[in-house]
């Protein structure tokens, strides 16, 4: 340990909705926090785990033969008690019960907000962004997405199989709770006819009709639109838009399916390296910050500042899927 450290036991827990690559962060803060000859300890269940005592110190062991696995060997919650004064309170004071004076939170903004309650009541604390949803302003990057984001385009591919086979229309629900990036990245590397993204949608249901209707006409086999959870109401959409077409058209709701799976190599080494950059920030004796990846480069902001800038789709990128999604060639050939 560095003569000037002053920090010597860390805790680490996972908040809110479980990430593929979760592990990878987890193991990277328990072994790049003992390596620099600090103790750590796991917390179990987020913050509810924190204020119920469910604490454990982490060996080195403890963390080998997780990265390849999803979810979070942690466990994870979403707790009500936290969001209040009194519970945020006690949780300060379990951390220093058990000689906890930094704390690594790996979940999204929702528990940065906690976490920023903690760094306010004097625990060194530093978020790390897990969620699949990618709607963290502050990183391009988070924990998770990658992985979901390939589950989802794998589990689409498929459902087009059957579509084509059966001359179907197809409308597949994808998570990304308020958000559409989820959505608009399985739009692009899909191929999908139609994206309906929350921060776009202008619920004009008939310009989806006539797309489909116009499609079919020149020999299209499948119509796939790719609809955000933030949307929602597929099996609705599917049954009115059979009505006005015709046209068989089938709901598919991925759901937590595309919230598990091994993570791929891009969050295992993204998760490894924002876990032990976390741990750096402690042993440097910051607090308040929050790990992105910005412009090619890790980088950490106050979590203030964080959670206060707001997230856009690119313009261009949905203007990329939306150009790549019609045909252009309409009165020259049919459509295979
Ligand atoms: P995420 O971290 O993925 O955004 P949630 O929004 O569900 O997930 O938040 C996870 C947990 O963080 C909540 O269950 C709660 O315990 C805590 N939390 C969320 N918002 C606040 C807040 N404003 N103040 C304190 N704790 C919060
Ligand atoms: O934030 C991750 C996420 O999977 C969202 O995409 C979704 O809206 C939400 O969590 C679902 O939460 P739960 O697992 O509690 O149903």
């Amino acid at each position: 340990m560095a003569e000037n450290q002053k920090i010597q036991t860390i805790g680490v827990l996972t908040s809110g909705g479980d990430a593929p690559g979760m592990n990878a962060a987890i193991r990277a803060v328990v072994r790049r926090g003992l390596s620099n000859g600090l103790k750590v300890k796991g917390i179990y269940k987020g913050y509810n785990g924190l204020l119920n005592e469910e604490i454990k110190d982490m060996s080195a062991r403890d963390v080998s033969d997780t990265i390849q696995r999803g979810g979070t060997v942690l466990y994870t919650a979403r707790c009500a008690e936290f969001r209040t004064e009194e519970g945020q309170r006690r949780g300060a004071e379990v951390c220093r019960k058990h000689g906890i004076e930094g704390l690594v939170v790996i979940g999204g903004d929702g528990s940065f907000a906690g976490a920023r309650k903690l760094a306010n009541l004097g625990i060194n604390t530093i978020g790390v962004p897990g969620t699949i949803d990618l709607d963290i302003a502050c990183t391009e990057y988070t924990i998770g997405f990658d992985t979901a984001v390939n589950t989802a385009m794998e589990a689409i591919d498929k459902v087009r199989d059957t579509s084509t086979s059966h001359e179907r229309c197809s409308i597949i629900e994808v998570m990304g709770r308020n958000a559409g990036y989820l959505a608009l990245w399985c739009g692009i590397a899909n191929g999908a006819e139609d994206v309906l993204l929350p921060e776009k949608y202008d619920y004009d249901e008939q310009k989806i009709i006539n797309n489909i209707i116009e499609n079919r006409k020149l020999g299209k086999k499948h119509h796939i639109i790719i609809n955000a959870e933030g949307i929602g109401h597929s099996e609705a959409m599917a049954k009115r838009i059979e009505a006005a077409t015709g046209i068989e058209t089938r709901a598919t709701i991925l759901g937590h399916m595309q919230r598990g799976g091994s993570p791929t190599c891009k969050d295992r080494v993204y998760a490894s390296t924002m876990g032990a950059m976390a741990v750096d920030l402690l042993l440097a004796g910051k607090t308040c910050r929050v790990v992105g990846y910005r412009h090619g480069e890790y980088v950490d902001f106050d979590i203030n500042e964080a959670l206060s800038m707001e997230k856009r789709i690119s313009e261009y990128q949905y203007e990329v899927c939306s150009s790549l999604s019609h045909n252009y060639d309409k009165h020259e050939t049919k459509i295979q």
